[in-house]
């Protein structure tokens, strides 16, 4: 069974990788992903804030901010607080390339261009096949338009993709209110994939201590819908190659984000819980699905789709959001 795919340039076997998660930190995980079958490998991401704190000194940097921002500075984790430090983000990615023979992804987390983004062309050096740029960011200031926010996110994807020659995709979160319109742009500065989608952390309320809680709780197969409608929505509207990330726990999940446009799907919360294993699980799950239903390729099954697929996606969601709320009936019991 061919389950080849092309995503970000590279011609991988299959479309199942890790995602961008702490499974990178340990070399021995490295290698057992790869010898599940890991199609490329993810790093975790850097972030700005790593970065600016290493160059600047933790106190230095919050010093160096207006008083209402120095105490949002001192939030954030210290220096000795992150698994990786910048050199040692570039050194760890290194050893990975030395390792792996599979493509390594490196990550930069950062929403403002500045001289943190030096460290794109520094991954490049040490060895990254491509870089993944997670934007995560919550819009919480008042005076912030949306636009704006979309702005400053393409500054920095323009800036990335000035510096460095190696394949870019832009990890997006859900909440951008015009996401078409957005991949469009990303499209036009030339990026090569868009992974949708990173997942915001939710903090919960304990009600006895009155406290936020910060939570970490991992995904399961629900949150793939909310990639299916996009991947869907963008799939054959974009130059770009597709990823899914969030909420592939099994092949059938695997299969549908393929069906749904995606190049390449991700996996984190799925081998965290259950270990490097899981990918081959899930791969396997796909080859055999495939064959018992005579499809020849993975190629086949993505294009299989593309008869639901409508010039205007805006009206098929509408009608079908009309309908559905239409159908509810009651209950009797
Ligand atoms: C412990 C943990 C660490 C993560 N670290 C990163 C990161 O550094 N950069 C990033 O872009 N996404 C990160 N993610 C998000 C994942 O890459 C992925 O987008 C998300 O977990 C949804 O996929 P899943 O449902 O397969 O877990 C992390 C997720 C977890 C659970």
């Amino acid at each position: 069974m061919d389950l080849s795919t092309t995503y970000l340039g590279f011609k991988l076997p299959h479309p199942l990788m890790p995602g961008a998660s702490p499974l990178v930190d340990d070399l021995d995980t490295v290698r057992r992903l790869e010898d599940a079958g890991a199609a490329a490998i993810v790093m975790h991401s850097l972030f700005e804030e790593q970065i600016t704190h290493e160059a600047l000194g933790h106190q230095a940097a919050i010093d160096m901010h207006e008083e209402s921002f120095a105490e949002a500075m001192s939030y954030f984790p210290r220096p000795e607080e992150y698994r990786l430090g910048p050199d040692q983000y570039l050194e760890q990615l290194r050893k990975i390339k030395a390792a792996v023979k599979v493509p390594v992804i490196a990550s930069l987390n950062g929403t403002s261009v500045a001289g943190w983004l030096d460290y794109a062309k520094l991954m490049v050096e040490a060895g990254a096949d491509a870089l993944e740029l997670n934007v995560y960011y919550l819009a919480t200031q008042p005076w912030e338009a949306g636009e704006a926010v979309e702005r400053r996110t393409l500054d920095v994807v323009a800036t990335v993709r000035k510096a460095v020659k190696v394949p870019i995709a832009v990890k997006l979160s859900p909440y951008f209110s015009a996401l078409t319109h957005f991949a469009h742009q990303l499209d036009e500065l030339g990026v090569n994939g868009v992974v949708l989608f990173n997942r915001f952390y939710q903090p919960d309320i304990d009600v006895e201590e009155l406290e936020v809680v910060p939570s970490l709780a991992l995904s399961d197969s629900s949150e793939l819908l909310l990639r299916l409608r996009w991947l869907a929505i963008l799939s054959g509207h974009v130059k770009a190659s597709l990823a899914a990330s969030g909420g592939v726990h099994t092949a059938l999940d695997a299969l549908k984000a393929v069906m749904a446009g995606a190049h390449a799907v991700q996996m984190v919360s799925a081998l965290l819980h259950d270990g490097p294993a899981k990918l081959t699980e899930v791969r396997d799950g796909l080859q055999r699905w495939l064959e018992e239903h005579d499809y020849e390729s993975l190629g086949q099954a993505q294009a299989s789709m593309s008869h639901q697929r409508c010039p205007n996606p805006g009206a098929l969601e509408r009608a079908n959001y009309m309908k559905i709320l239409a159908s509810w009936r009651p209950s009797r019991a």
